[in-house]
């Protein structure tokens, strides 16, 4: 059986595409990463990746202004070249058009760092702190057009400690999210397969 060609679009340091990527490694994995692609050239992660032998890309956002739909149009272009199947949000920082999302439907996931529908958008931690939850995690899920909206995939979880601040709950659920987000792209890639 052959594997789902996997992207994986990042912003900066790349810790979860790291995770991701070492998965994937594994003999059985339904998934072969071929295509690391960022809106920013000076993202850590494209030198991690291309160390890795990942053919990584990136396409800067900034010279689009606010056209939107026509950088999306530059990573597309790439997306197809690279015949991509799959794509994995990782820590990537820019909202997605409807043109792309609505192109990409059943076939993108992102990672969010709160235990959705609780707290979409920024500042998560921040706002499970100030709301004095019990507990607090991070999410992978299918994208739709409204930001951080779609199904939900698999969520972690973690107690919220007394002593916590920003900065450590923010370390402890990104390490959820290394062990959450490469055993929710094996599920995505089930649901992937079930569905062809
Ligand atoms: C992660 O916490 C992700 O949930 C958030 O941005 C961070 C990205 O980290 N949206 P990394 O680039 O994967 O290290």
């Amino acid at each position: 059986m052959s594997q789902i060609r996997l992207a994986i679009f990042i912003s900066g340091r790349g810790s979860n595409m790291e995770a991701i990527l070492d998965s994937c490694a594994k003999s059985d994995h339904p998934a072969e990463p071929v295509l690391i692609m960022s809106n920013r050239p000076d993202a850590e992660g494209l030198n991690t990746a291309a160390a890795r032998g990942i053919n990584a890309a990136a396409v800067d956002h900034k010279p689009f202004g606010k056209d939107r739909e026509a950088f999306e149009r530059a990573m597309h272009a790439h997306l197809t070249t690279a015949n991509v199947e799959l794509i994995a949000l990782a820590g990537f920082m820019r909202i997605l058009t409807p043109w792309f999302v609505e192109k990409w439907t059943g076939r993108l996931i992102n990672i969010h760092p709160s235990l959705l529908p609780k707290y979409p958008g920024l500042k998560t931690h921040a706002r499970a702190l100030a709301a004095g939850d019990a507990e607090h995690g991070c999410s992978v899920h299918w994208v739709t057009e409204g930001v951080d909206q779609g199904a939900v995939i698999d969520q972690a979880r973690i107690p919220i400690l007394p002593e916590d601040t920003e900065e450590t709950l923010r370390a402890r659920v990104l390490e959820q999210e290394h062990t959450l987000y490469p055993r929710a792209l094996r599920r995505a890639c089930d649901e992937l397969l079930l569905r062809n």
